[in-house]
């Protein structure tokens, strides 16, 4: 990291500071208001106090026209040093706007560089590459496990017998949850990695229209998103606390590699850490980091520094959650028979239940939780009926 660093940031700084060397001292003219123009006087603050008739030329302007000019031609550091110690003074309520230049910082054993050349080349160098191979080899080992294990299969026929799995509340708060993350995923891929294979195909034009279109999007679905995790989490903590039997069914590999399940309750040891790593933990940084980036939380310190850390704290987690989603979502769908039935239509078959959640089953048919939750039997003993339709 520190090599990198150190190779590619005086290329960069030596490019960037070309391109926006001259646009920009024009800016810090006059934009930053000193507290010497504030009091009426026209002098600008960093203009030498000679005697008539000496240069009026600002300090970094006499060094980099004159003897510097001749030395090192195109040479503007003296320029941007002294933009940096310019204390400006803003009446806008911002706790940066009176800084021009972010100020430097310096990682171990690398040149000391700007902390937003030290941001980009860590999202640019770092995370998005990282990033999405990472996400590559996530789908590609779920269709290889596909190909080699296969779909996990029914072990007894479905006995017709049906068991509520989850109440018409739980399934709406879940597929909001499900499809305001389907709608976050793909537009936040768009964004962060669309250049690579999208602006190819679709050219500059149409490209930027749709990435605009899809970050507006996020921008607005990202708080949906939070909402309702908040409330999943809440509908679902109670039944994936640990417990011992999480121990047994992760010794046998949940059955994902054959030889059987070990017996869990209404949510396995897999589930219980997917709802706590993935769901609560990458969860809830996401939204929280995503809210920054928004500006919705009130009162924070928006500051070019916390913003760079927002952005790789949300590209983070939100790359580590889509890995662990795409497992669900497989292990939900294809990967296991039976197992959207619930989700779908808020039943089980008897059999289902037996194969994969034995306690839960247990508890079920020996009436300490109740069959049916939700409708005109909520809170009815009965052990096991069908539903209407
Ligand atoms: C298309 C996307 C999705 C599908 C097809 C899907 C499918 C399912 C299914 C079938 C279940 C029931 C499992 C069981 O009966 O034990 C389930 C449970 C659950 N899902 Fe999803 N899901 C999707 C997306 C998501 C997302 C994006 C999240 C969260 C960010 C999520 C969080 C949960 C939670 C918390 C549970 C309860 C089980 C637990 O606590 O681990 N799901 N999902």
């Amino acid at each position: 990291m520190s090599r990198f660093f150190s190779r590619f940031l005086p290329a960069a700084g030596l490019v960037l500071a070309m391109v926006v060397g001259a646009s920009a001292a024009r800016a810090a003219e006059a934009s930053t208001v000193t507290p010497a123009t504030q009091a009426g006087t026209t002098q600008p603050a960093d203009q030498p106090a000679g005697p008539p008739g000496a240069s009026t030329l600002p300090g970094y302007l006499q060094q980099t026209n004159g003897e510097r000019a001749q030395v090192q031609p195109g040479n503007n550091a003296p320029m941007w040093r002294e933009i940096k110690q310019q204390a400006g003074f803003t009446s806008l309520p911002d706790p940066e706007a009176g800084v021009l230049i972010q100020p430097q910082t310096s990682y171990p054993g690398s040149a000391s560089t700007s902390a937003g050349e030290a941001w980009r080349q860590t999202r640019n160098l770092l995370l998005i590459p990282v990033g999405g191979w990472l996400l590559i080899i996530a789908v590609l080992g779920i269709a290889a496990f596909y190909l080699f294990r296969g779909k996990i299969r029914l072990e007894h026929k479905p006995t017709g017998r049906k068991i509520e799995r989850f109440t018409p509340f739980e399934r709406f708060m879940h597929w909001v949850l499900a499809f305001s993350f389907i709608a976050l995923a793909v537009s936040g891929i768009v964004i962060m990695f669309g250049k690579f294979f999208l602006l190819p195909i679709l050219g500059a034009s149409l490209f930027g229209w749709l990435a605009y279109a899809l970050k507006t999007l996020h921008n607005f679905v990202g708080p949906l998103f939070g909402l309702s995790l908040v409330i999943v989490l809440l509908t679902f903590v109670r039944d994936n606390l640990p417990s011992k039997t999480d121990l047994a069914w992760l010794a046998k590999g949940g059955g994902l590699f054959g030889g059987g399940e070990a017996p869990s309750a209404r949510f396995n040891a897999g589930e219980k850490i997917w709802f706590w790593v993935g769901v609560l933990f990458f969860g809830l940084l996401a939204v929280a980091s995503g809210l920054v980036l928004d500006k919705l939380v009130p009162n924070f310190p928006y500051t070019r520094g916390a913003m760079q850390v927002a952005e790789i704290l949300h590209a983070t987690s939100t790359i580590l959650l889509m890995a662990m989603a795409f497992g669900h979502i497989y292990i939900g769908t294809i990967g296991t028979e039976g197992a959207l039935d619930g989700m779908r239509t808020g039943y089980v078959d008897e059999s289902w239940a037996k194969q994969h959640h034995a306690l839960w089953l247990d508890a079920v048919q020996s009436g300490k939780i109740p069959a049916q939750r939700s409708g005109a039997n909520a809170q009815a003993p009965v052990p096991l009926i069908k539903p209407k339709a």
